[in-house]
């Protein structure tokens, strides 16, 4: 009896949800007016060219906001950029191909800012670096690394754009990417977990502190999803490699 009205419970919930995105589906997730102007003209998306930050740039260039994406990759990088400029061609997309690591002040406001020409309403910090492995085998400077990716970079990145969108009083948003795994922690991916930690904590604290200022700020905490990275992580291999292994994978699949 209680496994049938579990089941009707799902069936209804699915049929209204079904029924709701079928009537409302273009609607929903849609900026308003206001969020348009808020969060406009650009969006800035820090590692963007593949996996969740190049949806993000997607999802954001479908709310007609030009956006900057930033990566090491230049092909990778024209590849997203011609996808969105074809989809949306009414919408300014650029591409910045540098490493986080090397963000100063002068690159923020040169290169990203365009001495100020270039509004900046939005920012989405996705790059991530994540250091797998078992604490005490992994180099320190590796594990340095995730901490300047994660964190250290993203301050850059996040710290004078919020300053600009405070002082032209037209507010923005944040967009700080996190993990589930910052709320648990995880084996082999301590300090990228805690590192995810900080991203969290920082966005709730941010979230009340610029509110005033009408800047919001989030969190994203994203469980399992299957991007590149997430492929990688779990091959336990560097990129190029992993790249090989994947296609043995896929092909053993099919008997090969
Ligand atoms: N996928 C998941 O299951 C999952 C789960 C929880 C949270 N998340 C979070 O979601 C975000 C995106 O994950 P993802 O799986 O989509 O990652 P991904 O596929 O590895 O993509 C990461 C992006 O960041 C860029 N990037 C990395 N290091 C960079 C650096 N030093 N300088 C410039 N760009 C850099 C990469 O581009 P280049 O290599 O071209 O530089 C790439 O575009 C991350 O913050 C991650 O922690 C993901």
């Amino acid at each position: 009896m209680r496994v049938y009205s579990i089941l009707i419970s799902a069936l209804v919930l699915l049929s209204s949800s079904l029924i709701v995105n079928y009537f409302f589906g273009s609607y929903v997730g849609e900026f308003t007016k206001s969020q348009r102007i808020k969060y406009g003209e650009w969006a800035v998306i820090a590692g963007g060219s593949e996996g969740l930050g190049a949806e993000w740039a997607r999802q954001l260039a479908s709310q007609s906001l030009n956006v900057l994406i930033i990566a090491r990759r230049k092909e990778a990088l024209e590849q997203v950029a011609l996808s969105i400029r074809t989809t949306y061609p009414n919408v300014e997309v650029e591409t910045l191909v540098t490493d986080l690591l090397d963000l100063s002040p002068s690159v923020v406001l040169h290169d990203i800012q365009k001495n100020g020409s270039r509004k900046i309403g939005l920012v989405v910090y996705n790059a991530m670096y994540q250091g797998m492995g078992h604490f005490t085998d992994v180099p320190i400077e590796t594990l340095k690394k995730v901490v300047n990716v994660n964190n250290v970079a993203l301050l850059e990145l996040v710290h004078p754009l919020t300053i600009s969108m405070k002082t032209n009083d037209l507010g923005g948003g944040v967009v700080l990417m996190s993990s589930l795994a910052g709320e648990t922690g995880i084996q082999n991916f301590g300090t990228y977990a805690a590192s995810k930690s900080f991203i969290t904590v920082l966005a709730r604290s941010l979230s009340l502190e610029l509110k005033p200022y009408n800047i919001d700020v989030l969190s994203c905490i994203a469980g399992a999803t299957l991007t590149p990275g997430y492929v990688y992580s779990r091959l336990g291999v560097n990129k190029e490699k992993s790249l090989i292994v994947w296609g043995k994978r896929f092909l053993s699949v099919f008997g090969f």
